[in-house]
C-alpha cells in the first residue's frame, strides 16, 4: 500500500508522449507570439534579438577580453583569435567567486566587484595598459537594440542585485570601469550564454545554428529568419534569437502538468511566478523539487521514519552534483546512503531506494520537457526553410547536461521522438561561452571599423 501511494505521487511526473507533444506544440505557439509585432509585448517566451547575424567564418582575428557571468562560475578571460589557414584560439582565464551578498546586494556593488576582478586579472596577465575590446557574456534576459546595448529585463536564477532591472548593463559596466580609474576597456558586445555557446561550437562545426544551456538555468537560442523577427527592421538574412525559454509557462500554459511540488519550489524562490519551465528543467531547481517530494513522503511516514530533519528543511542541499551521484548506476545503494549521510540524512536501505527513484523521476521529466522544447525549435527551423528533412547541430553547455548520468541521453531521445523529421547532432561545448563572446566581439570590432 505504501509502495502504491509513492508510485501514485511519482505518476504525476511521468509524462506520456502525447503530453510531451502537447508541450512541444505550446512552445511553438509561444515562439510565434514572441516573434510577432502585435503580441511580443506580453509574450512570455521573449525571443530577444541578439544582433548576431551570422556564425563565425574563420576571419575573426585579434585579442579580446571576455567576462562570463551568470552560471556556476564567474570568469574573466583573455582570448587570442588568429584567422587564416592556421586559425587558432588561445585562452587564458581565471575564476572568481561572487559572494551571495554581492549577487543580492546593490547593482553598484555587483559591478564594482566585477571590475575589481577584471583589474586583478589584468594585473595577473600584465596587460593593464592595453585598452582591449571586451565581450560580456551576461546570462540573463536583455532587451538589445544593438550588439553593445542590453537592458536587463529581469534577474533570474540566484541573482537579485538592486537598481539593475530596466538598466543597460553595458552602461553599468562602463560606469564601474570609470569609477575605478585604473584601466580602460572598450565594451563591444553583450552576449547571452546560449549565444556564446552556439558561436563557440559553430567555430568548429559550421552546421551549428542552435545553442542550448542545461545548467543552473535552462535556455536556448537559434538562427531565425530576419523576416520572421518582426520587431527588428529588415527582412534579409538571419539573426540569432535568445529565446529565454525558461519563462515558458509563466502565462499558465503548463499548469496542467505542474505539480504541487513545482508550485512549492516556485513559492520558495527569489522570483515567484517567473521562469516556470526553467524551474522544472534546470539544475538550480531539480534538487528543490526532489526535496519537496521527500518532505511530503516523510510527512506521510514513508521515509526517514517520518522524521523531518533540519537538513531536509534546508534549501539547496541537493545540488546537481549530488543528484548526479545518487543517480549514477555505478553506485551501489550503500554508496547512495553514504551520500545522503554526507548531506546529513540518516537513511535505511529502503529509504535510499525511494530517494533514488524520486531523483530519477524528476530528472527524467526535466530532460523530456527540455527535449520537447528543443523539438519545437528544430522543427521551426525546418519549416522556416521549407524542408522535409533538416540536418542541424546544437551546441550545448551546462553542468546538468555535462554531469548528470542520464539527462543528456533522455533529452536526445526525446528530441528524436518528437521531431522525427530532424537529424539533430549535439555538440558539447568544451570551452564555455567566453570563446563565443570573443568571436562576436571580433565581428563587432570589424563592423565598427567599417562604419568609422
Ligand atoms: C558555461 C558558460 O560553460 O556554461 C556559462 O561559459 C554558462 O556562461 C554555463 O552560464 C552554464 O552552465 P552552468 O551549469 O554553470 O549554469
Ligand atoms: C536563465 C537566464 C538565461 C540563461 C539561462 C542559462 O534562464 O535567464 O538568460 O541563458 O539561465 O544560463
Amino acid at each position: 500500500e505504501q509502495a502504491r501511494q509513492i508510485q501514485q505521487t511519482l505518476a504525476e511526473f511521468r509524462l506520456s508522449k502525447n503530453q510531451l507533444l502537447e508541450v512541444k506544440k505550446r512552445m511553438k505557439v509561444e515562439i510565434e507570439r514572441g516573434l510577432k509585432k502585435d503580441s511580443h509585448k506580453d509574450a512570455t517566451v521573449k525571443m530577444l534579438p541578439t544582433f548576431v547575424r551570422s556564425t563565425p567564418d574563420g576571419t575573426e582575428n585579434g585579442d579580446f577580453l571576455a567576462l562570463d557571468l551568470g552560471g556556476t562560475n564567474f570568469r574573466v578571460l583573455l582570448v587570442k583569435i588568429r584567422s587564416g589557414k592556421r586559425r587558432s584560439v588561445e585562452m587564458h582565464n581565471k575564476i572568481y567567486a561572487i559572494p551571495i551578498e554581492v549577487m543580492q546586494g546593490t547593482g553598484e556593488e555587483l559591478f564594482d566587484h566585477i571590475v575589481h576582478c577584471i583589474s586583478d586579472f589584468l594585473d595577473y596577465m600584465g596587460m593593464k595598459s592595453a585598452r582591449l575590446p571586451l565581450g560580456f557574456t551576461f546570462s540573463f534576459p536583455c532587451h538589445q537594440t544593438s550588439l553593445d546595448a542590453g537592458i536587463l529585463v529581469t534577474w533570474t536564477k540566484g541573482f537579485k542585485a538592486t537598481d539593475c532591472e530596466g538598466e543597460d548593463v553595458v552602461e553599468l559596466l562602463r560606469e564601474a570601469i570609470k569609477r575605478k580609474e585604473e584601466f580602460e576597456l572598450d565594451v563591444v558586445a553583450i552576449v547571452n550564454d546560449t549565444v556564446g555557446t552556439m558561436m563557440t561550437c559553430a567555430y568548429e562545426e559550421p552546421t551549428c545554428e542552435v545553442g542550448l544551456i542545461a545548467g543552473t538555468g535552462s535556455n536556448a537560442c537559434y538562427m531565425e529568419e530576419m523576416k520572421n523577427i518582426e520587431i527588428v527592421p529588415g527582412t534579409e538574412g538571419r539573426m540569432c534569437v535568445n529565446m529565454e525559454w525558461g519563462a515558458f509557462g509563466d502565462n499558465g500554459c503548463l499548469d496542467d502538468i505542474r505539480t504541487t511540488y513545482d508550485q512549492a519550489v516556485d513559492e520558495n524562490s527569489l522570483n515567484e511566478g517567473k521562469q516556470r519551465y526553467e524551474k522544472m528543467c534546470s539544475g538550480m531547481y531539480l534538487g528543490e523539487i526532489v526535496r519537496q517530494i521527500l518532505i511530503d513522503l516523510t510527512k506521510r511516514g514513508f521515509l526517514f521514519r517520518g522524521q523531518i530533519s533540519e537538513t531536509l528543511k534546508t534549501r539547496g542541499i541537493f545540488e546537481t552534483k549530488f543528484l548526479s551521484q545518487i543517480e549514477s548506476d555505478r553506485l551501489a545503494l550503500l554508496q547512495v546512503r553514504a551520500i545522503l549521510q554526507q548531506l546529513g540524512l540518516d537513511s535505511t536501505c529502503d529509504d535510499s531506494i525511494i530517494v533514488k527513484e524520486v531523483c530519477g523521476t524528476v530528472s527524467r521529466r526535466a530532460a523530456q520537457l527540455c527535449g520537447a522544447g528543443m523539438a519545437a525549435v528544430v522543427d521551426k527551423i525546418r519549416e522556416n526553410r521549407g524542408l522535409d528533412h533538416l540536418d542541424v547541430t546544437v551546441g550545448v553547455d551546462g553542468t546538468l547536461y555535462k554531469l548528470h548520468p542520464h539527462f543528456s541521453r533522455i533529452f536526445q531521445q526525446t528530441v528524436k521522438e518528437l521531431a522525427p523529421k530532424c537529424d539533430v547532432n549535439f555538440l558539447l561545448s568544451e570551452d564555455g561561452s567566453g570563446k563565443g563572446a570573443a568571436l562576436i566581439t571580433a565581428v563587432g570590432c570589424r563592423q565598427r571599423e567599417l562604419e568609422a
